[in-house]
């Protein structure tokens, strides 16, 4: 099957184990709430359900694949949908007022928007803990490859992870940070999940414990991390609105720190360019069980949105 055609199958997938995790849930809720919980539900499901790329979910699998796992698999999916669940509920918060204050996501209205901001804040927050309860639920793995995929997530969602890097993104607005700034900023806010998805998806695969395979795994996925942000840096000041699915040109609007106005336009395709490189270097040798993976890579960094 070719490239694309894998990875739009194994798109669909995810989008299907998604909709099974949130609306199983959803239609087995208590009706004593006088339909509250089944607002945040249906909220929820917005935040999940409205399309996106599944990177991050695509990316637990092919890690699988390169380990010799089955990407398809029971154990596989559940943990692509869990990196997912944790992705949504960083977009719900990032577009929240307080933080980047954005009306659109993904074509539709954002959670606050269609819903209100105290859902939104609590969509955040449910989505979190369902993706940890995925985890934790998750057959057919030992107990300590279970503890350890755990902490990985916590520490690549919290403040030595995403958080952090969302805290340094909102109170650097209006400053030029310099490359290794920028660097540090963008590895947490969006390379740390994306560094976590492939590690996560290596364990999940029988070669997973041999230690130089997934190390390679992961000091591919901390370059392609970084690229994957600078990309979005790069697509926010050249697509449009439509392409996109969120606001273009809101990061130069908003006056942030961005790759594109450190480097310029050029400067900034560019250093992906290098990045995707550097990312394909580490995996050379991993064979074609990681073809998967370098063709994730390769549309990633050469997305049009
Ligand atoms: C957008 O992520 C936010 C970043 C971390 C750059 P994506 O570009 O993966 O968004 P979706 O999931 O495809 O909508
Ligand atoms: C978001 O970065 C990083 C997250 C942790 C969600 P951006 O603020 O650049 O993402 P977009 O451009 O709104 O998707
Ligand atoms: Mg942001
Ligand atoms: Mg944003
Ligand atoms: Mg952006």
């Amino acid at each position: 099957m070719a490239a694309e055609q894998t990875l739009s199958v194994w798109r669909e997938a995810i989008h299907g184990a998604l909709r099974s995790a949130v609306r199983s849930r959803l239609t087995a809720m208590a009706p004593a709430s006088g339909g509250a919980l089944q607002r945040l539900w249906s909220a929820m499901e917005h935040g999940v359900l409205n399309g996106g790329k599944r990177a991050r979910g695509l990316l637990v699998m092919a890690s699988c694949q390169a380990c010799g796992g089955n990407p398809q698999g029971t154990l596989a999916m559940r943990l692509a949908c869990s990196l997912e669940l944790i992705h949504a509920f960083s977009l719900v918060h990032d577009d929240l007022p307080c933080m980047d204050d954005d009306d659109l996501r993904r074509g539709q209205p954002t959670v606050h928007v269609a819903f209100d901001e105290p859902t939104a804040l609590l969509v955040g927050d449910a989505l979190q803990s369902l993706a940890f309860q995925l985890v934790a639920e998750s057959q057919g793995v030992s107990a300590a490859a279970l503890l350890r995929m755990v902490g990985c997530l916590a520490q690549a969602t919290g403040a030595n992870g995403m958080a952090g890097g969302q805290a340094i993104d909102i109170q650097m607005v209006g400053r030029q940070l310099d490359r290794a700034a920028l660097e540090d900023m963008h590895r947490l806010k969006t390379g740390a999940l994306i560094r976590a998805a492939a590690e996560i998806g290596a364990w999940a695969g029988p070669d997973g414990d041999d230690y130089s395979r997934w190390e390679k795994i992961s000091a591919f996925a901390q370059d392609l991390g970084l690229a994957f942000q600078v990309v979005d840096d790069y697509l926010d000041a050249t697509a449009s609105t439509e392409a996109l699915g969120k606001t273009a040109g809101k990061d130069r609007d908003a006056d942030k720190p961005t790759f594109v106005s450190l480097l310029g336009l050029e400067g900034c395709r560019q250093y992906a360019q290098d990045l995707h490189g550097r990312a394909l270097a580490h995996i050379a040798d991993l064979g074609p069980q990681a073809q998967t993976l370098r063709d994730l890579a390769h549309q990633l960094t050469h997305r049009q949105h």
